[in-house]
């Protein structure tokens, strides 16, 4: 017979609290299934990658135009698409990857307890947690801002919990996210709008930069994909030596910019350019668009 909390005595509820400390967090990181919503771009990357990375799991994306859905069948026979969406049983994680405009159509159809005791992780832009809990009628919900480089598992994921989600909720969004790249966990949802600045708007603005680099290399005589090569290999290389010592951007070009040789001539053009400045200026206002979007 079910027992209510009321019934439990101390004693139970002190076996419960120790066996609930006992769990790892590979206990509570398990997925059994994962959920797409919205196959589109990031949905169905997202997908992919789930069903590459958690190993067992039967991965499902809901895609409502037939021709979408038919062109995801054709490309992923190995993952389920359906045109709409059905609560599932187990440890889920449902992935909410469709565009923010269409919350609202997507949650009016919902059925009643459609997410049954699933963790619901939204990477829709802009999207504030309170109302995503007001929408889904769960509050077992967080709120992540991944990036283009999931598509080769390299993003870099901010998530945030909202108020109703538990640890296992954590872990398993940790789990299903780390299958496109890396997870940061910010102190609060505030962080959000300069991580879709930093983070979701990121790879496009660091591309921005680097076409200054590829353009160079072509009226240099490269050509285009040794322009690319060389230019991908020095931004790679660049992070890695940057994570690898644990130094600062400024010790790093600090360090190489000997008086009078060639690098201090470059760094000194750069910053009569402002080009820092330039930078956090077009990141301060890639933020502000995203709180402006969130209302
Ligand atoms: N692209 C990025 O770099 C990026 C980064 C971070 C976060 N995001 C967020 O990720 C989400 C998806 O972005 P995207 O670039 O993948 O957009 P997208 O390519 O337009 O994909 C959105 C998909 O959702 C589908 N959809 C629309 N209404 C739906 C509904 N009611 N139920 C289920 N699916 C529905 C769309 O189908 P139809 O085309 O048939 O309408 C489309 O396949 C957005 O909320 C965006 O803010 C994107």
């Amino acid at each position: 017979m079910d027992r209510t909390d009321a019934d439990r005595t101390d004693v139970d509820r002190a076996d419960v609290d120790r066996a609930d400390a006992d769990r790892t967090d590979a206990d509570r990181a398990v997925v059994d299934r994962a959920v797409v919503v919205g196959g589109g771009h990031m949905g169905s990357v997202i997908a992919g990658r789930l069903s590459d990375e958690l190993r067992g799991a039967e991965v499902t994306v809901v895609e409502p135009s037939a021709d979408r859905a038919a062109a995801l069948r054709e490309a992923e026979p190995r993952l389920r698409v359906e045109e709409s969406y059905r609560p599932v049983p187990g440890a889920a994680v449902v992935v909410l990857a469709l565009p923010p405009a269409a919350l609202d159509s997507f949650a009016s159809g919902l059925p009643a307890d459609a997410f049954h005791d699933a963790t619901v992780v939204s990477i829709m832009a802009g999207v504030r947690l309170e109302t995503l809990v007001a929408r889904l009628g769960t509050a077992h919900v967080l709120r992540a801002m991944p990036n283009l480089a999931a598509e080769v598992g390299q993003s870099m994921t901010m998530l945030c919990p909202g108020p109703g989600a538990d640890d296992d909720d954590l872990a398993r969004a940790e789990k299903a996210l780390s299958a496109i790249g890396e997870v940061l966990v910010p102190p609060d949802e505030s962080f959000l709008d300069a991580g879709t600045a930093l983070v979701g708007s990121g790879p496009a603005l660091v591309a921005f930069v680097m076409k200054g680099f590829t353009d160079y290399a072509r009226r240099a005589g490269f050509d285009a994909a040794g322009s690319l090569r060389l230019t991908c290999q020095v931004l790679r290389g660049t992070a890695d030596l940057l994570e690898a010592d644990g130094t600062s951007p400024e010790e790093l070009y600090g360090r190489a910019s000997t008086p009078g040789g060639t690098t201090e001539r470059g760094i000194t053009c750069l910053g009569e350019h402002r080009v820092q400045e330039a930078v956090r200026d077009a990141l301060e206002k890639t933020a502000a668009r995203s709180r402006e979007l969130a209302g």
